[in-house]
């Protein structure tokens, strides 16, 4: 069944995965002719457009707030509270952790959703914040728009995993990993210890996008290339910034960390463009930390693709 054929112009390949999420779901359905179902839920497709939508509310806040949503900035603040709008509206229970960093106070939105075994945490993150000099869209409105969908997604299929879910929006990211360093430092040893896994989402839609995997934990990265295997899209190890995100701090404790990345401001290789499409000799994202990483600076169909891995993810991790 061609359910993938290879990239030919992104918004093609974009409608191909429609169609061939859809055909998956359906053929995925548990059949339910015994007593038990052997088959665990299948995650549900992400709407790309949807996550879109929330990329778009960042560019408008980003717009309204001098440009910018970071650190100490009030576009970082009414990042927050969309997403913290959205999480209480589906039902998660939601807290606003405050810091201090700079001589500005920063923010960390984390969301439970109620349920599961509190001893085994499975948490999603992404840092919410952007640079000064940017809106920030692919770094990171991708990775919090995308875990954002995905928390929806659960709401909506009212999800009842065996494990508790956790999602987490950092502050102050771009400052050093404050945020995110601040929350694991919060933690007891106890706490720590019941957080079974970390999934990191930092910049999942790049323009010239490559497909990255964390390598950290081997059982994590696993689910995700199994994931791009299915599709049909080639993975390597993600090396550009090993510790330069949210996911080091849990690592540094002990925790087992996974995430994908899509690609900075390394320039893509001749190889590479040849399995994945897009411009050889060309940085993943040239509006890396510049002011053109805006709405527009998002290949569609590499956000669809993490979406819906991260969804793949979570729901495979927590049952
Ligand atoms: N926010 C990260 C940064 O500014 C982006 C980044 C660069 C990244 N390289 C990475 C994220 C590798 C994950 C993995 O440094
Ligand atoms: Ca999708
Ligand atoms: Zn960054």
């Amino acid at each position: 069944m061609p359910l993938h054929p290879s990239p030919i112009r992104p918004r093609l390949a974009t409608a191909a995965l429609f169609t061939a999420a859809a055909l998956i779901t359906a053929g995925a359905t548990p059949v339910t002719a015994g007593a038990t179902p052997v088959t665990a839920a299948a995650a549900p497709d992400i709407p790309v457009t949807s996550v879109k939508a929330h990329l778009n509310q960042f560019q408008s806040i980003a717009t309204a707030n001098g440009g910018n949503r970071a650190h100490g900035r009030p576009g970082y603040k009414a990042s927050l509270d969309y997403v913290k709008g959205k999480l209480d509206a589906a039902g998660f229970t939601t807290s606003v952790k405050q810091f201090t960093s700079g001589g500005r106070t920063g923010y960390n939105l984390v969301a439970d959703w109620p349920g599961g075994d509190t001893d085994q945490v499975l948490m999603a993150g992404a840092h919410l914040d952007s640079v000064t000099t940017g809106p920030g869209i692919n770094d990171n409105g991708s990775g919090s728009a995308a875990i954002l969908e995905t928390a929806l997604a659960v709401s909506r299929a009212q999800f009842k995993p065996t494990k508790h879910l956790r999602f987490a929006w950092w502050g102050a990211e771009e400052l050093g990993m404050v945020g995110s360093r601040n929350y694991v430092n919060s933690l007891s040893v106890a706490n720590r210890s019941r957080i079974s896994g970390y999934l990191n989402f930092d910049m999942v839609g790049s323009p010239n996008p490559g497909y990255f995997v964390y390598d950290d934990d081997p059982a994590l990265e696993k689910v995700f290339k199994d994931y791009y295997a299915g599709l049909g899209v080639p993975t390597e190890i993600e090396t550009e910034g090993d510790g330069r995100s949210d996911h080091a701090p849990f690592k540094s404790a002990g925790i087992p960390v996974g995430g994908l990345f899509s690609g900075a401001d390394y320039r893509k290789t001749a190889a590479q463009a040849q399995k994945w499409g897009g411009t050889a000799g060309k940085p993943f994202d040239a509006c890396y930390h510049s002011s053109c990483d805006t709405a527009t600076n998002i290949d569609t169909t590499a956000l669809d693709r993490s979406s819906d891995a991260i969804a793949h993810a979570v729901w495979e991790l927590s049952e």
